[in-house]
């Protein structure tokens, strides 16, 4: 299970997550991004391109050193610096009140403990600070909902842990984040299941 998640997982979600369907959602997450940002599960660096320019540096979150590999290129074209400053959302190595804004794409649904990761995330935000994300979560139709539960313990073998089911606009507001803006939405060129897409703004 190390080689396939060391070695292959990375290339496996890099393939999954760089969609052009995805793109205009990135753009949208990103919009509102400025200042000091921590980007938890940043995967192969898939959301620099729309990093705006009221941005001024980003502290990566990333366990695989395969992804922060592949996002080499990435991080050297753009003009914002982005340093990888940590391993895993559950435990944030910065001081409470650090960061601006934060930004978690297609990651919610992987971190095993996400409790714990939001409130971390909430800890190191400064007051008035916002969480941008976009994220797929149980399906608002109780057809698409069942499927998801059948087939959860196999999406979580192949995809590292992703789950299918969790209610992420709910979870956000259960660690104390208010949403401030959020769009519920299946996003079509996706199979329903994995295509439950929440995207939307918190603040702290
Ligand atoms: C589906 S990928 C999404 C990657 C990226 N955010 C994107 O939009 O392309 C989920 C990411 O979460 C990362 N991840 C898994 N466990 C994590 C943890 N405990 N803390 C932070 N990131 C984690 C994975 O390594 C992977 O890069």
């Amino acid at each position: 299970m190390g080689m396939y998640r060391d070695h292959v997982l990375p290339r496996v979600v890099n393939m999954c997550c760089s969609t052009s369907t995805a793109e205009p959602l990135r753009e949208r997450v990103c919009a509102g991004l400025s200042g000091d940002v921590v980007e938890i599960g940043f995967g192969t660096g898939l959301n620099v391109p729309f990093y705006p320019a009221a941005v001024s540096r980003v502290a990566a979150i990333e366990p695989a050193d395969l992804g922060w590999r592949l996002a080499a290129e990435k991080v050297s074209a753009t003009r914002v610096t982005v340093e990888r400053s940590g391993l895993d959302g559950q435990s944030l190595p910065f001081a409470d009140h650090t960061f601006d804004c934060a930004v978690s794409t297609w990651t919610l649904c992987t971190i095993p403990d996400v409790e714990t990761a939001l409130a971390e995330v909430r800890r190191v935000l400064r007051p008035g600070g916002t969480l941008h994300f976009v994220e797929h979560g149980l399906a608002p139709d109780d057809a698409v909902a069942r499927w998801q539960h059948r087939i959860e313990p196999l999406q979580k073998r192949v995809f590292g842990g992703c789950h299918l089911t969790r209610q992420i606009p709910a979870l956000v507001e259960q660690s104390g984040f208010e949403i401030a803006e959020l769009d519920v939405f299946y996003q079509e060129s996706t199979p329903r299941v994995m295509g439950a897409y929440s995207l939307g703004v918190a603040t702290t």
